[in-house]
């Protein structure tokens, strides 16, 4: 036997026993004729204690044989902090190069160091608990999908464009010259084609790619929990998955989430939130104040669509220095805002703005006071295009939520986002997009306007879409699906597709459909997402095993490279890039 316990085994009630361990040394240090060995595995870490200089070094793998004692000075913070090992007998199973970093709790290697050597960065806890997390989740989820009757089920990587709306990678076909095979952006085609062929339940935890830019919350390959049921509305999917999620919650975080889990329509969202994705943590509300201060003379309100108001509470004693600081943030291009109008509802109940000149005070407070604001806030005031300021000033919410310290990670609020529009009009292409996919319906009672062709019918169809908000972050999104053959046709139709080119890209889901398809629905989480945000994290690298860099790149493995001329004559590729 390599090993009678882990790294993570032993307790004072194991003192007199004699073990052999085995893992890796991560420090040795002398004490007085003594040296002490810090031996690490996955599950922890024991004191291993010799009178010999046994002479390893950081990260050799050994294996020890010796006598479990009690410790002189015990460490109640390590779970085996009360005992220690006495070594009787070394061995040496390999040796290490000293790492480029330590692999303790907090290391001392930067970020592109770590990715370089990511195997060495796995071996630190931070790490083995995220993946440890990600693991148990998985668990929770086929236990209890496999509970509900869905059947978990493989779809093909090679295929063809999926339309959720980013790049596709691609790869060539050696066998068909010229010809290319899309990577799934999601299984979204097969699990609509798998209710076409019966099997009413269907997930899988699956991977797919997508060749956008990447945030903390974006991979371009990442993991989906991804789901279809037939036979249901709305309301079943969002109770199925529900279910779901407050099993997680319970099973992994012993956390009792919100019952039931609120829902919010996507107008609701953007006039209060100016985001799709709402953090209902805190309140700071995004208020209308357009009829408040239109016509009295400032000329940047007056000509504007709409002007917007949240209160940051406790703000009024901002410095104008702070305030000057937060104007040129909501400038930036992030934001994009071309300014900031401020209002001081001072303490003492008085009020001072940037616009003093344009209002009476009555005035200025009449507006603070719509904006939710209380005496000792600052309310921000922003203006434009309806749409285009709820979201900045959206944007400016969750600023002012970080920093006044309003978005505790140990605190989970749920949300459905429910009722979205069906289409999005793009001025820049002068066409409509759909707002999920093109696959998803819509409401029934909304059908006579999805089948007009004037552009503010077509603007107010909704559908039956929703998406799973956490904290500010979309989980997850479905819908329920079209599932007749004429209404994805005028869907296409809708979305200025041709005739030839649906029939090209989607002709095998359009036939299909003309086999009795049942009405089916469904939705996929972001798998990675999910683990992150349990785990009190907004990045979600740490949660993938080998992620890639913001560019895209797996530094460990140096790709992606270059293939050598063989393999691309082969392909019947020729690159275009200068050497
Ligand atoms: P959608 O495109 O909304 O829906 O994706 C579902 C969820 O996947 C996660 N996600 C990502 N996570 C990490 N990196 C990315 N690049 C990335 N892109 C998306 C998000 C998102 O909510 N086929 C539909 C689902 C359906 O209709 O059933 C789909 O893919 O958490």
């Amino acid at each position: 036997m390599y090993r009678t316990n882990t790294c993570g085994e032993l307790r004072l009630a194991d003192a007199g026993k004699k073990v052999t361990l085995a893992g890796w040394v991560q420090k040795a240090r002398k004490l007085g004729g003594m040296t002490f060995i810090d031996l690490r595995d996955r599950y922890g870490i024991t004191q291993l204690v010799t009178e010999d200089d046994p002479g390893v070094g950081r990260e050799w793998v050994i294996q020890i044989t010796g006598e479990v004692v009690e410790r002189q000075s015990k460490n109640p913070k390590m779970p085996t902090g009360d005992i220690e090992v006495k070594i009787e007998k070394v061995n040496v199973l390999n040796k290490a190069q000293t790492p480029p970093f330590t692999i303790e709790e907090n290391s001392d290697g930067g970020e592109d160091l770590r990715a370089k050597y990511r195997y060495l960065d796995l071996r630190r806890a931070p790490l083995q608990r995220a993946l440890a997390l990600r693991h148990r989740l998985a668990q929770e989820i086929r236990t209890y999908l496999d509970q509900q009757g869905f059947m978990e089920i493989e779809t093909p990587y090679l295929i063809k464009s999926t339309p959720e709306g980013a790049r596709d990678f691609v790869v060539p076909s050696r066998m068909n010259p010229g010809t290319f095979y899309a990577l799934p952006q999601s299984p979204q085609t097969f699990k609509q084609l798998l209710m076409v062929a019966g099997y009413d339940r269907y997930f899988q935890i699956v991977r797919c790619f997508r060749d956008e830019d990447l945030r903390a919350d974006r991979q371009p390959e990442f993991t989906q929990i991804d789901c279809e049921m037939s036979f249901v509305e709305q309301e079943d999917v969002l109770n199925t998955f529900e279910g779901m999620m407050r099993q997680m919650f319970k099973n992994a975080l012993g956390v009792e989430i919100a019952n039931p889990i609120p829902r919010m329509s996507w107008y609701d969202a953007m006039d209060k939130y100016g985001s799709d994705k709402p953090d209902i943590r805190f309140g700071m509300e995004i208020h209308e104040v357009s009829e408040l201060v239109k016509g009295c003379g400032f000329s940047v309100f007056d000509g504007s669509e709409y002007i917007g108001a949240i209160a940051a509470t406790g703000c009024a004693e901002y410095t104008r220095k702070q305030i000057d600081e937060l104007t040129e943030w909501v400038k930036r291009p992030q934001v994009g805002a071309k300014g900031l109008v401020y209002i001081k509802y001072n303490s003492d109940g008085s009020v001072k703005s940037s616009v003093d000149k344009f209002y009476t005070p009555e005035q200025v407070k009449a507006v603070a006071e719509a904006a939710g604001a209380k005496e000792g806030d600052l309310v921000l005031i922003m203006c434009g295009p309806k749409r285009k300021t709820q979201t900045q000033l959206g944007v400016l919410r969750i600023e002012m939520g970080n920093r006044l310290g309003y978005r505790d990670p140990s605190v989970f609020a749920p949300l459905w986002i429910v009722d979205f529009p069906l289409l999005e009009w793009s001025e820049e292409d002068q066409r409509f997009y759909a707002m999920h996919h093109p696959f998803t319906a819509p409401k029934p009672e909304h059908e006579q306007w999805f089948y007009s062709d004037r552009k503010e019918d077509l603007e107010r169809v909704c559908a039956n879409a929703y998406d799973f908000v956490l904290n500010g972050t979309e989980l997850g999104g479905g819908s329920i699906r079209i599932h007749e053959a004429q209404m994805q046709s005028r869907m296409f139709d809708v979305l200025g597709i041709s005739k030839e080119d649906a029939e090209y890209k989607f002709g095998f889901i359009i036939n299909a459909f003309k086999f009795g398809a049942p009405p089916h629905g469904g939705l996929a989480f972001g798998f990675d997402r999910v683990c992150a945000l349990f785990g009190g994290q907004e990045t979600i690298r740490d949660y993938i095993a080998f992620p890639k860099n913001n560019q895209g790149r797996d530094v460990m493995i140096d790709s992606p490279s270059k293939i050598d001329q063989v393999q691309m004559d082969e392909l019947f590729l020729a690159s275009t890039v200068k050497e």
